[in-house]
């Protein structure tokens, strides 16, 4: 399609959809597997329950991105043909190559269109939506999938060695379905997104042992595994989350309040409580579902959009930001006029 450069339009998200594992893990299953407690998980997390992969039938990536797109597509009374572009962000595919995104197209029945996955961790999706936005606005595709997608606990370690990040993650899927429109009022508002390699040492999954922030000591068990420095990331996140919220109210030259819906990267119940209590938010701006999830990497603010939508909490005409920092270290936030 050629870019109409003569004139821009404005985007909307016309649908969304989750792709969920039916595997559940509760805090009473892990202190079955390591030296935990269920009060100690709930109490420094806020987690309760997470979903797991059953990888013997066949649960991975791309199947829960699938599903994902189809319930969005269902919600968003489209057909697969209607799909001009297919993005997925994630940092957990089902092999090097191809790309999710492209065994996702082949599974919907979109075979032809472009298709490509996007890495930004934990930050993914918060990343790409503001990056599809502009690739709506400027006219080159007309409707666009959007699926955050990660299945990270192929990645961890569930012994007593593991379990400070083995308690967090769990694995999902979820979509959104963003259309051109000729209305410019609807869209992106302002964005910011960073990144700092420097810290990349202190939440990483190491290739190899020379990845690894202490190589003469790094253990075989440990490759490719999830290293986390549990409270560097904490202070890190503490930090950066209302940082970036506040730079994007900054260049939208809005005020806290201003914004109905703070969709979150749901990484620590503790993280987005300080979040909430620095710009003095009622409890309704800010949905917490972690305790039902976990840490879904980059599914994690889809999720939390859908359930606002699909529970009537999100209005058309409202402005929702999305936020999310992780690995990388990646941090960012879109903020949208719907
Ligand atoms: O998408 C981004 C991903 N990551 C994050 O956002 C993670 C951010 N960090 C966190 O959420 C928190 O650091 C954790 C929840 C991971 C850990 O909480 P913490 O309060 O920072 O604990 P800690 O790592 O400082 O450990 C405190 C104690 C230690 O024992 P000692 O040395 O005080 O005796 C740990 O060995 O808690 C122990 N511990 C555990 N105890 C029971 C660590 N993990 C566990 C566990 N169960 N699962």
């Amino acid at each position: 399609m050629t870019p109409n450069q003569s004139r821009q339009y404005g985007v909307e998200i016309i649908g969304s959809g989750n792709g969920l594992p039916s595997r559940r893990l509760t805090n009473a299953d892990l202190v079955k597997m390591m030296d935990t407690s269920e009060e100690w998980i709930i109490q420094r997390t806020g987690i309760e329950e997470r979903r797991l992969c059953d990888w013997d039938s066949g649960e991975k990536t791309s199947v829960l991105a699938a599903q994902a797109l189809q319930t969005a597509i269902d919600d968003a009374g489209i057909t697969p043909a209607d799909i001009d572009l297919i993005v997925v962000a994630t940092m957990t595919p089902d092999m090097p190559t191809p790309t999710v995104s492209c065994l996702v197209a082949s599974k919907i029945g979109c075979d032809g269109v472009p298709a490509f996955d996007f890495n930004a961790a934990c930050s993914g999706f918060v990343f790409s939506i503001s990056t599809v936005h502009e690739l709506l606005k400027g006219g080159m595709f007309k409707t666009v999938a959007l699926i955050g997608a990660d299945c990270l606990t192929q990645y961890i370690d569930y012994s007593t060695a593991g379990r400070t990040a083995s308690i967090l993650f769990g694995d999902a899927a979820s979509a959104i379905i963003l259309r051109r429109t000729d209305d410019t009022s609807k869209g992106l508002i302002a964005h910011a997104m960073h990144t700092d390699g420097a810290g990349s040492s202190i939440l990483l999954i190491p290739g190899s042992r020379s990845d690894h922030p202490d190589p003469e000591n790094c253990e075989d068990r440990e490759v490719k595994r999830v290293y986390m420095n549990g409270p560097m990331v904490f202070k890190f996140a503490v930090k950066k989350f209302p940082e970036v919220i506040q730079e994007t109210l900054d260049l939208a030259g809005l005020e806290a309040d201003d914004v109905d819906h703070y969709i979150c990267h749901q990484a620590n119940a503790r993280i987005l409580e300080a979040a909430r209590k620095r710009f003095g938010l009622h409890e309704d701006k800010l949905r917490i579902n972690i305790n039902k999830y976990g840490n879904t990497v980059a599914a994690s603010c889809p999720l939390v959009f859908n359930e606002l939508c699909k529970d009537g909490s999100i209005k058309p005409g409202q402005r929702v930001m999305f936020i999310a920092f992780g690995a990388g270290l990646t941090w960012g936030a879109s903020l949208w006029q719907l």
